[in-house]
């Protein structure tokens, strides 16, 4: 029984998704088998498949929710209440970019929210609108665990960290103008496309990608280095995108600490100024 008959059965009829080109239907079906036998059951698969029929429209069409469901013995229904759970799945055609900023609560009070507003009122779209010139889709975003890294920005899910309204509007102005923008960690960014097959589980085999991509950065690994008694790197205030740090000399492994980073004193680490019941008055 076909998806589109199990709907039918259920009670909802729908109009047959759009089929297609049959060029573009032998790939994806290639593509999907070698996804699907990495699982030991099929339907475990869909979070792939759907980031694969998303690689080949940057969105996830009606008919790619079809091909998911024909693929993996599921109805339509079943694969549409992932596909729109998930916000990694976009449900419209979008912008070759997609720029998330975090406001999430503390990319928010360090400043998210003016980026965002600062974007908003630069490319003259609201959030989840793409720009006339179809290059970049603004969006919020939820936290993407760089909280140490904030206000975090992300184009395709590529990290700029420690982001102001000023260096945010120079990264928007480079993508539409087509300059090679540099992520502040992690693997160099590509279009949404090809992230979208990234994540479907395929190689990254762009050169040096993958050396690139791993690794917790340094103010990530503070709080395991006091722990481990190590000395923790001395805190320091990252320079914006062409802008140089302000204050201590670069320390190796220490070059995305932001200033709000630093390693507070505490009673342990500062047994002069023990904490203690507050004084009375007059003693
Ligand atoms: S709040 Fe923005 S990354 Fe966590």
């Amino acid at each position: 029984m076909t998806a589109a008959n199990r709907e039918v059965s259920l009670g909802m009829p729908q109009l047959p998704a759009p089929a297609y080109p049959a060029e573009v239907l032998a790939r994806l079906e290639a593509d999907a088998e070698k996804v699907i036998a990495r699982y030991p059951g099929s339907r475990s698969a869909l979070l792939p498949l759907l980031h694969l029929v998303q690689s080949e429209e940057g969105y996830v069409s009606r008919t790619g929710m079809a091909f998911c469901a024909d693929r993996l013995g599921l109805t339509t229904a079943e694969v549409t209440a992932v596909a729109t759970f998930y916000s990694m799945y976009r449900r419209r055609p979008s912008g070759d970019y997609q720029v998330g900023v975090c406001t999430n609560t503390l990319c928010a009070v360090m400043g998210g929210d003016a980026i965002f507003d600062r974007l908003k009122e630069h490319l003259d779209v609201g959030n989840g609108e793409t720009t006339e010139d179809g290059k970049v889709t603004l969006e919020h975003i939820e936290c993407n665990a760089a909280c140490d890294f904030a206000p975090v920005v992300m184009v395709n899910w590529e990290f700029f960290d420690n982001q102001t309204p000023e260096s945010a509007t120079r990264l928007v102005d480079d993508l539409i103008a087509g300059r090679t923008v540099e992520p502040t960690r992690g693997a160099p960014l590509c279009t949404y496309k090809d992230t979208a097959r990234i994540l479907a589980g395929f190689p990254d085999e762009r050169p040096g990608a993958v050396e690139a991509s791993g690794g917790a950065g340094a103010a990530s690994l503070i709080g395991l280095k006091l722990a481990k008694g190590e000395a923790a790197p001395h805190a320091r205030v990252v320079g914006q995108r062409g802008e140089t740090p302000q204050d201590a000399p670069p320390q190796k492994g220490a070059e995305h600490l932001s200033s709000h980073d630093a390693p507070q004193q505490t009673s342990a680490s500062d047994p002069e100024h023990p904490a203690g019941p507050a004084a009375e008055e007059g003693e």
